[in-house]
């Protein structure tokens, strides 16, 4: 079946018991065993629930890969995975990504021996030479595009190079989702999601994925799972697959809305840099090009000196300031003191996170009146006006 099949059809359709069109919410926490050492094959819900399994073989066959794990949020997603790794193991990680996903490996991962380091994983030459230097690398974690300066990086080279060092792969795909980028196929072991974000897709769920590609693997992440339950309640499974169904045509109408603003956006005097991949000149272009089926619903720019980015930011009147993304409705923050805020200032100057950038998850309304709002809130702006 292709993509836009699955999303509706795939992992398990319906209820077979009754032929209900949609799983059942099994909203339980246990399960009777009809006799000593018997069970249906659920014993307590931390372990397997129906509605949970839902969404793990869904995104599972979504990404092409051999199993999925749904936890109760994108970084409990994460630190599952990076709980697969132990003291004096390190991880190369994108020079920007996620705040959180900065935070735990900084603040946590940390104090239990495991390292870090910073490369522009965009520049294969720096990947290959921090490999070349440190052996104690045990794996890559990369977003592309990057959250939130949408850096992007060769997932196919990466993961030869990590294949190589016989390393890990992992990647976050929540900019993409698996409607337009399927990192597994392209060589990549481990894919995470927020799936709070485009998956969802409503902004109504706190939600996070993990998808494997080997059995092995997907045994011990289960294991971590119902060892360490972070896991995703059955409502939210259900609110999951349901809002995965319209994933194909959210994503169709972002990918759409972003290139006309990110059009308008070029062109604009109140904008003194722009980073979105579907503009020609953005670096990586073709790369992403090649590796996705379009360009994702996320822009950041960096605001002329001439517009108070404060007052710009709350004189948006339909555009949502606040955090988050991937919802149909459109939002905008401020990733140096909200999503990038546990990020050290010197580090977020270096890579460009600085004080007057904005990133705009731009949602599914008419673009038109998105354009309208914006250039409401520039003309509120406007320094000495
Ligand atoms: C790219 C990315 N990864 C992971 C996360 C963390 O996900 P959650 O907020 O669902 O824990 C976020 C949240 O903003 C994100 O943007």
């Amino acid at each position: 079946m292709k993509t836009e099949t699955l999303l509706i059809h795939g992992g398990i359709d319906g209820d077979e018991r009754t032929g209900a069109v949609n799983v059942p919410i099994y909203q339980t926490s246990t399960y009777k065993q009809p006799a000593f050492g018997v069970n249906s094959g659920y014993e307590y819900s931390r372990t397997g629930n129906p509605t949970r399994e839902g969404i793990e073989k869904l995104i599972a066959e979504l990404e092409g890969g051999i199993g999925g794990l749904a936890f109760a949020s994108g970084m409990a997603a994460t630190t599952a995975v990076l709980t697969l790794f132990k003291s004096g193991d390190k991880i190369i990680i994108s020079d920007n990504l996620y705040g959180g996903t900065f935070r735990v490996l900084d603040k946590v991962f940390k104090g239990f021996g495991i390292s870090y380091q910073i490369v522009d994983t965009s520049n294969i030459a720096e990947v290959r030479g921090a490999l070349e230097t440190g052996d104690a690398v045990k794996a890559i974690f990369i977003e592309t595009p990057t959250n939130p300066l949408m850096d992007i990086t060769d997932i196919k080279e990466i993961s030869k190079l990590a294949k190589k060092y016989g390393i890990l792969t992992i990647v976050d795909n929540t900019f993409m989702t698996p409607y337009l980028q399927k990192p597994l196929e392209l060589g990549a072991d481990i894919v995470v999601h927020s799936a709070t974000k485009y998956l969802g897709g409503h902004s109504d769920l706190i939600a996070g994925l993990v998808v494997v590609k080997e059995q092995e693997l997907w045994d011990k992440l289960h294991f971590i799972q119902n060892a360490t339950g972070g896991v995703l309640a059955p409502f939210d499974s259900f609110l999951l697959i349901r809002g995965i169904k319209t994933l194909g045509i959210r994503m169709d109408r972002h990918n759409e809305n972003a290139m006309k603003i990110a059009n308008y956006l070029k062109s604009n005097e109140n904008v003194r840099r722009l980073y979105y991949p579907g503009l020609e000149e953005h670096p990586g272009h073709e790369i992403q090009k090649a590796q996705a089926k379009g360009f994702g619903g996320m822009i950041s720019f960096v605001l002329d000196e001439g517009i108070d980015y404060k007052r710009f930011l709350t004189s948006l009147k339909l555009v949502t300031f606040g955090e988050s993304l991937g919802g149909v409705e459109s939002l905008i923050c401020h990733p140096a003191s909200m999503t990038h805020g546990s990020i050290p200032y010197e580090i977020r100057q270096s890579v460009g996170i600085v004080d007057n950038l904005v990133r705009l998850s731009v949602g599914i309304e008419n673009a038109e009146d998105i354009i309208e709002d914006l250039n409401h809130a520039f003309r509120e702006g406007k320094i000495n006006d």
